[in-house]
Formats: structure tokens, sequence, C-alpha cells
């Protein structure tokens, strides 16, 4: 593997907790392959890019807009033919930091479909202000985090192909994307580059996120997240127990349940009929985990600001809880998803990634995305950690019980900027 000559490998430490609770994993890839040439279209008006200065606006309306294309996308995602019977689990932040990434080097229509695809405002936002952005959310991610959590780019580029330096420049300072250039021509070769990079980011939870590559690759630019979090109250793995997982009304499977009799912060929403568990962990991070009356209610409802109202109306109760301990692993190939999100120029011959390349015309081939979700209590560390088993004697009456053991949604967000790392729907905990 060559470190391309424009780039210098960032190395992001990466933290390998012991086997402890909660594990996240994900990562998005766009390939871009060689278009076909194509009769010109006037599409190739250059993008303006007036100087931003990655204000706190800024900022803060690329937030909101990842936020909103979190849930648009998880629709997206629920209502495709694939998706049925499925669990969903994905990280939109690495699909929008991908697709970010993309349009630094998309040009005209295909540009705008970009930007309006994400939520990006093309009258309130220039690319550069998203670069910023992003630049401020990738490394404020990186602060926060510090020992559980990695995000990051990088970008593979043909032995052949030279694309502008102003985008791998663009790139490197905004995404802070790794560099590296291979010989696409050696399809098996370049393939398993990619795979060990991505590897060695998720903590090996996404091994092979290429399964096979095109001659006509000249450019595989990714991004990856990675969380690792331990619960603040660990499950207590004396009490975890088999029991049934309701798929629907006529199928039960036999799913590993964990417990936990504590002091929880829960919250009832009434119009949506979906109680809310907030799981915190040891950082700004936690799990919320939404279990509906009728999942079609809670899904095709939940935004962004329901998730900061629960949040704010989040109360202390005692609980008795009941969370399924699983391993999903999920696939998408996102290029119907995103055309059908209005993203459809960069995948046909209208492509416009000039600001890619001028020489050659460029398209994107697919864009696929592999996510991982792994629960557990803590095994024996973890709970002994934390011994919270807090029993509040004044509490009168019942303990209400709280099972999670029928299909539910789940986020993982950062409690400060209300990043959705993490978003997805368990139907079934033991596919
Ligand atoms: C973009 O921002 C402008 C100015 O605030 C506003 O008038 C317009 O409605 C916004 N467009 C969209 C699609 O939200
Ligand atoms: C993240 O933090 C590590 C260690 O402090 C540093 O080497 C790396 O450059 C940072 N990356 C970003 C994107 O800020
Ligand atoms: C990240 O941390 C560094 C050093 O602690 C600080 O200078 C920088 O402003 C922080 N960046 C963000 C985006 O919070
Ligand atoms: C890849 O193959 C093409 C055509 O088969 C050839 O022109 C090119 O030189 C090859 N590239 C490398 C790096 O071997
Ligand atoms: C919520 O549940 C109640 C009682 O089960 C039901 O009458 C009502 O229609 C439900 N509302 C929604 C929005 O599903
Ligand atoms: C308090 O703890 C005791 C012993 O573990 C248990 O029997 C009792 O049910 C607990 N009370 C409440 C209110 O949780």
């Amino acid at each position: 593997m060559l470190l391309c000559p424009c780039f210098n490998q960032e190395k992001f430490t990466m933290m390998m907790m012991r086997a402890a609770v909660g594990l996240w994993v994900l990562s998005a890839v766009i390939c871009v392959g060689r278009g076909h040439h194509h009769l010109g279209h006037d599409d190739d008006q250059t993008v303006q890019d007036t100087v931003g200065d990655g204000s706190a606006n800024s900022v803060s309306l690329v937030n909101e807009a990842n936020k909103e294309f979190s849930f648009r996308l998880y629709r997206q995602l629920a209502a495709d033919a694939d998706s049925q019977g499925k669990n969903i689990f994905f990280s939109p932040a690495s699909v929008s930091a991908a697709l970010a990434a993309l349009s630094v080097g998309a040009q005209g229509e295909t540009h705008r479909q970009l930007f309006s695809g994400l939520g990006f405002n093309s009258s309130l936002l220039t690319q550069t202000d998203v670069d910023q952005a992003f630049q401020t959310l990738l490394q404020r991610a990186n602060n926060t985090s510090q020992m559980d959590a990695s995000e990051g780019t990088a970008v593979f580029v043909d032995d052949d192909f030279k694309p502008k330096p102003e985008f791998l420049q663009t790139l490197k300072q905004s995404y802070f994307a790794d560099g590296f250039n291979v010989d696409f021509n050696k399809s098996t070769e370049s393939a398993d580059t990619i795979n060990k990079y991505v590897k060695e980011k998720t903590n090996g939870k996404i091994d092979k996120l290429v399964e096979g590559l095109d001659q006509s690759t000249v450019m595989y630019l990714i991004s990856y997240i990675y969380y690792k979090g331990k619960w603040e109250t660990p499950f207590d793995p004396k009490l975890t127990k088999e029991d049934d997982f309701n798929v629907d009304e006529n199928t039960k499977v036999p799913a590993i349940m964990m417990n936990m009799d504590d002091v929880l912060q829960t919250h009832h929403d009434h119009k949506l009929n979906t109680t809310v568990l907030q799981l915190p962990f040891t950082s700004s991070y936690s799990m919320l985990l939404m279990l509906p009356d009728v999942m079609a209610t809670l899904e095709n409802a939940i935004s962004p600001n329901h998730v900061t109202k629960w949040l704010k109306a989040m109360r202390f109760r005692t609980t008795d809880v009941y969370i399924p301990k699983f391993s999903i692993k999920t696939s998408y190939n996102l290029n119907d998803v995103l055309s059908e999100m209005g993203m459809t120029d960069m995948f046909g011959d209208r492509a416009n990634l000039r600001g890619i390349s001028e020489e050659q015309r460029l398209k994107v081939s697919d864009v696929v995305h592999k996510a991982t979700l792994d629960v557990d209590e803590a095994g024996a560390e973890a709970a002994a950690a934390t011994g919270i088993i807090i029993n509040t004697s004044a509490f009168l009456g019942p303990v209400p019980v709280l099972k999670f053991n029928r299909p539910f949604m789940v986020i993982i967000t950062e409690h400060n900027t209300e990043k959705i790392l993490f978003l997805g729907k368990i139907i079934n905990p033991t596919i």
C-alpha cells in the first residue's frame, strides 16, 4: 500500500476497551467508477465557493440537517422492499459524512441534488461552510469521546488516476481523510487493502466492506464510525434469562433477556404511545430505546424534535427493565434509497463530479453501508464496576415493568450535540 503523496496518513487512536458492553460500528462507502462518455449537458456550472468561516451558525445548520437526514433515510430504508421483515441498523452520521465528502467533488445538478438530499439549504450554506462544519463536528466527536468513539474518512485512489489536488486537500483538511494509492486493476488485492483498513478502523467489526471491485473503479471513498461504551449501570448477568420475544402477534422467538430493576430514566410519549428508556454510557453518550404500541406510529412520526423533547422529559423512576442481549449485522446498497431521496444524477451518465477530475467522466457506481450492533450486560467486569442496585425504599406499589420483548427502535446519541450516531429498529434480535 502506497501513501498518496499529497496525504499524510492520520493515525486515529482506537481504544480497545475490555470486553465491555455495548459496541457499535459502522461504515459507509462510495465507490466511484468511470462513467460512460456522454454528450455534454449544461451541468457544468461551478460551485459557488464563497469563503465560509465555520461559524457556529453553519455548524448548527449542518448539525440540524444531519439529524433530519437521519430520519428521512430511516423511513426510506424502512419502506424499502429489501428491508421488510428485517432489523434496520445504520449510522446516519457515517452516511452523511461520506455524501458530504463526495459533494466536495460534485458540481451543477449533481451537487444541487446532493445538497438538497442531505438537507443543506444552498441559500444559507456553501460547500465551504459545509466542509468547515464537518471539520468542527468531526473534531468535536474526536474531542468529546476520547476513548470510546472514532469517526473518520479515507480515500483510495487508483495509481493511474489523478484527482484534482484541491479535492484531496479539502478531504484531508475538513474530513480528516486518510489517502492511499492502490492499483484497481488488481481487484482482489485492492479490495483486500480497503477491507483491511476498514477492519482496523472498526476494531474488526466490519471485515468485508468491499465484496468485489470492478476494474473501472478509480476511487473509493470511505467513512467509518466506531463506538464502544460501558453502561453507567451494568446489567447483572445472573438475571439474564431466556424469554420470548414477540416478533409479531403470531410469532414468538426465544431471546436472551437481560434484566435490571433500578432507578432508570424513562418517559412515556402519549401522542406516539411509545415508552422511551434512556440508558447512559459512562460518557456523554446514551442509548435511547423506544418501545411503541404500534411500530408504524413511531416510525412515521419520529423526528429530531422528538429526541430533544424526550431527553428533556426523562424522569428517574424505579423500573423493572428487560432488554434482549443480541448481535446483529446489516448490509445495504443505498443506490435506490438515495435515488428515491432525489440523489439520482450521481449514479448515472448525468453525473457531474468535475470537482474530482475534469479529464475523466466519473459517476458513482455504488453506495454501500454495513453496520453491526452488539448489546450485552458487560460481562463480569462491568457487573462488578457499578454495583448500582439502588433500592428506593420510598417507592410504594408495584414497580412498573418495561419489557423490550417486541419490536423497538434504538438510537445512539451524544448529549451536547444530540447528533444521531446510530439509528435502528430491532424486530427480531435472533436474526
Ligand atoms: C432556505 O433558506 C431560505 C432563507 O432562510 C428560506 O427562505 C428557504 O425557504 C429555505 N429553503 C428550504 C428548502 O428550506
Ligand atoms: C483525534 O484525536 C487524535 C488523538 O488526540 C488525533 O491524533 C487525531 O488527529 C484527531 N482527529 C481528528 C479528526 O481530530
Ligand atoms: C478540541 O480540543 C482541542 C484541544 O483540547 C481544542 O483546541 C479544540 O478547540 C477542540 N475542538 C472542538 C471542535 O471542540
Ligand atoms: C490498468 O489497466 C489499463 C487497461 O487495461 C492500463 O492502461 C493501465 O496502465 C493499468 N494500470 C496499471 C496501474 O497497471
Ligand atoms: C394509543 O393507544 C390508545 C390505547 O391503546 C389508542 O386508543 C390510540 O389510538 C393510540 N394512539 C395512537 C396514535 O396509536
Ligand atoms: C429492595 O431490595 C430488596 C433486597 O434486594 C428487595 O427484596 C426489595 O424488593 C427491594 N425493594 C424495592 C422497592 O426495589
